[in-house]
């Protein structure tokens, strides 16, 4: 699922680095991807007031925010990812609990959650399958999830466009507004995995080979996208 140019370890390690200019650079890229959208996508997919949600690969804490918004106290939210630079400034931003771990293989039981959201990170996992397999797991019957991600461009001149702005301007300013190469480079990659996307379709058809139920994906700007799907209601 992910780009080659990067190796897991050296990702999470970009991550770290990268942390506490994440935000920054991260809102240079705008493209309709700030707290509004969120909370819209969010309220889209079907998320609730009182609804006890798991945010996966948490980062800075952009979505599990809108989360909170949603939810509200009678609702709950845990965060995980696997960048201690991450959760720690997810840590200074957010009262919620925060643990550290991955997708894959995520450390809570089975049916825990009302809801799972994921935000900008489905293309950083090792495997689709092995991830909304656990999705489902920790999903109590009838559970929902809501993936917020990119859209490749369709047409070549929307692929020029994106290439050019994603990976051309917006990792040149990043670098200008932080000083940092290292956040040039997540920028880099970025478009790196966004340009070797998988089909929607691949994502849909894995979800529901995990047991997912009504999965849909819902196309926003021409760049973003939205995966939503339910653990069905008498699964075990
Ligand atoms: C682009 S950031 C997205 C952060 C946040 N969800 C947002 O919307 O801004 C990607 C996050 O995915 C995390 N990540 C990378 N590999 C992961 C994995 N295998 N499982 C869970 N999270 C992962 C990174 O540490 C990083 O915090």
């Amino acid at each position: 699922m992910s780009a080659q140019r990067v190796s897991s370890r050296s990702l999470r390690r970009l991550f770290d680095d990268t942390a506490c200019h994440y935000d920054r650079i991260t809102g240079l890229m705008a493209f309709g991807s700030g707290a509004w959208y969120r909370r819209n996508a969010l309220q889209r997919g079907g998320l609730q007031e009182g609804m006890k949600v798991l945010d996966v690969a948490v980062g800075t804490g952009a979505v599990a925010r809108a989360v909170v918004g949603i939810v509200g106290a009678s609702g709950g939210v845990v965060g995980v990812d696997p960048s201690t630079g991450m959760l720690a400034q997810a840590r200074r931003k957010l009262g919620i609990p925060l643990v550290q771990g991955v997708a894959e293989c995520l450390p809570f039981g089975d049916g825990a959650f009302d809801a799972l959201t994921m935000g900008y990170a489905l293309r950083h996992v090792s495997g689709l399958s092995p991830t909304f397999a656990e999705y489902f797991r920790v999903l109590r019957p009838g559970g929902l999830l809501i993936v917020l991600d990119f859209a490749r461009p369709n047409s070549r001149i929307g692929l020029g466009l994106g290439r050019f702005y994603l990976n051309g301007v917006v990792p040149w300013m990043s670098r200008l507004s932080s000083g940092s190469r290292e956040a040039e480079l997540l920028m880099h990659y970025c478009w790196d995995t966004l340009e070797t996307l998988v089909p929607a379709e691949t994502i849909l058809a894995a979800m529901g080979g995990c047991g997912f139920q009504d999965t849909r994906r819902v196309r926003w700007f021409g760049v973003l996208s939205e995966y939503v799907g339910r653990k069905p209601a008498l699964a075990s």
